[in-house]
């Protein structure tokens, strides 16, 4: 989603001027979603076969490191100079937000979502003043006397958004959500042109089928605004160099790590059957969190796009000058220099490589062009060979509409645009299904 015009932090409007803000908000909105749109309905799907393949060999030499030919050699030598180059190049370093503890539990009455329960946590990141908070929403499944599966998940919306009903229990700061999901006068359109589970999962049907989830908007601790977030990053990273410096999604894809060591605690959660999942940008900060946290049982990035699934230098979709200039504060300082000087013996296959051997879903859509199908077809397929040195069944998928739920790399693609939808969470399910399977 792109963003829409910011509302100064703090600003209170008058009733005739808000209205009138909110008018022509709703039809800016309008028009980007109909563009959208039309574009997905215009598109033909990618043409693989123009993609490049991804380079160079994930196994082979690199940067004066021999070939990896072992799991021993992958684990030991590759993976650190990789995770080491990743975090150089394009995401910048990933801060230590401090020591997540749980400040508060609470259960919140809530409306048709089957038999769960639903809690908020309110989650404390170290003991810093002003005190960093994020709110987590809990959904459990019907008690089973085994610890539930978890999937945890970056929300683009905010939490409200994710409940049904929006119940005014759960906290929220409008501020700074982005601009679209400041009223939920927005919601049904959004609803229409990304996809009936734009704003989170169906939580009746996810936790009758067993799993728990957890929920929580990242920009509670990095706003995603590009306002709002330089003090934000600069305040978690005292001392480092504005060079150095991890972007919003180096610390989104912490805060996946520190969410995953609070709930885990907590018996009824299964922590080897955790997975995480995020969707564009939230997917593209899942895979980082995956790539460097071995404790994730599995992996969904759903349409991450550049700087998440594609290959960077596939010359389709975004470009790296085009992400950089509207979001450059999701990325380390050095990322946008990759638009005039590519950094030619990096690619995001290697990013997909360091989660291996664990199950990953790349999830697509045919008309999302934006996000790069192509271009992920090729990273996965790159990454293949590190996944089957760690002995996993890799990524089989011989073109777009092949979906193998069991392999280690799957691959999910369907019709229309960006956004995620019902059809999408079925698939998400059958893969969960197979990468945690019940012990
Ligand atoms: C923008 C951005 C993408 C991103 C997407 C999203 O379109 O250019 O890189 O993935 O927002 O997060 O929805």
């Amino acid at each position: 989603m792109r963003r829409l015009a910011k509302r100064p932090e703090g600003a209170s409007l008058a009733g005739g001027a808000l209205a009138a803000r909110w008018k022509v908000m709703m039809m800016r909105s309008l028009l980007v979603v109909v563009f959208l749109l039309g574009l997905a309905a215009c598109a033909s799907p990618p043409d693989l076969a123009k993609a490049p393949a991804a380079s160079p060999p994930v196994l082979g030499a690199f940067r004066g490191d021999p070939p990896a030919t072992t799991a021993e050699a992958w684990a030991g030598r590759r993976s650190p100079l990789l995770r080491k180059a990743f975090l150089e190049a394009i995401y910048g370093q990933r801060p230590d937000l401090g020591q997540p503890t749980v400040e508060s539990r609470e259960t919140l009455a809530v409306e048709d979502v089957g038999d769960a329960t639903v809690e908020q946590w309110t989650v404390r990141l170290g003991k810093a003043e002003p005190a960093r908070r994020f709110h987590v929403i809990l959904a459990l499944p019907k008690a089973t006397g085994r610890p539930a599966p978890l999937i945890i998940l970056e929300l683009f919306c905010g939490n409200r958004a994710a409940v049904p009903g929006h119940p005014e229990s759960v906290v929220e700061n409008r501020d700074i959500l982005p601009a679209p999901c400041r009223s939920t006068t927005l919601d049904p359109v959004a609803k229409i042109f990304f996809g009936k589970r734009i704003n989170g999962p169906d939580i009746a049907k996810v936790t009758a089928r067993g799993y728990a989830v957890a929920m929580f908007y990242p920009g509670e601790i990095v706003p995603d605004d590009p306002d709002l977030a330089p003090a934000a990053l600069a305040a978690l990273q005292p001392g480092v160099p504005a060079e150095r410096r991890g972007g919003a999604l180096a610390v989104w894809s912490v805060m996946f790590s520190d969410a995953y060591d609070v709930l885990t605690a907590d018996p009824r959660l299964d922590a080897a059957r955790t997975a995480i999942w995020g969707h564009s940008r939230h997917g593209k900060a899942a895979l980082l969190a995956a790539a460097f946290d071995p404790r994730f049982a599995a992996v969904i990035a759903h349409q991450s796009g550049r700087g998440g699934a594609s290959l960077t230098h596939s010359g389709a979709g975004e470009t790296v000058k085009q992400i950089t200039d509207a979001y450059g504060f999701w990325f380390g300082a050095a990322y946008a220099r990759q638009a005039s000087q590519p950094a030619t013996d990096l690619d995001q296959h290697q990013l997909i490589a360091l989660i291996a051997p664990r199950p990953l879903l790349l999830g697509n859509a045919m008309g999302d062009g934006w996000s790069d199908p192509a271009g992920a077809f090729r990273a996965a397929q790159g990454a293949d060979p590190a996944y089957r040195l760690l002995g996993s069944s890799g990524f089989n998928a011989t073109d777009m509409d092949d979906f193998r739920p069991g392999d280690g790399i799957v691959w999910w693609s369907r019709g229309g645009g960006h956004g995620v939808t019902t059809e999408d969470w079925d698939a998400f399910l059958r893969f969960l299904d197979k990468a945690m399977p019940a012990r």
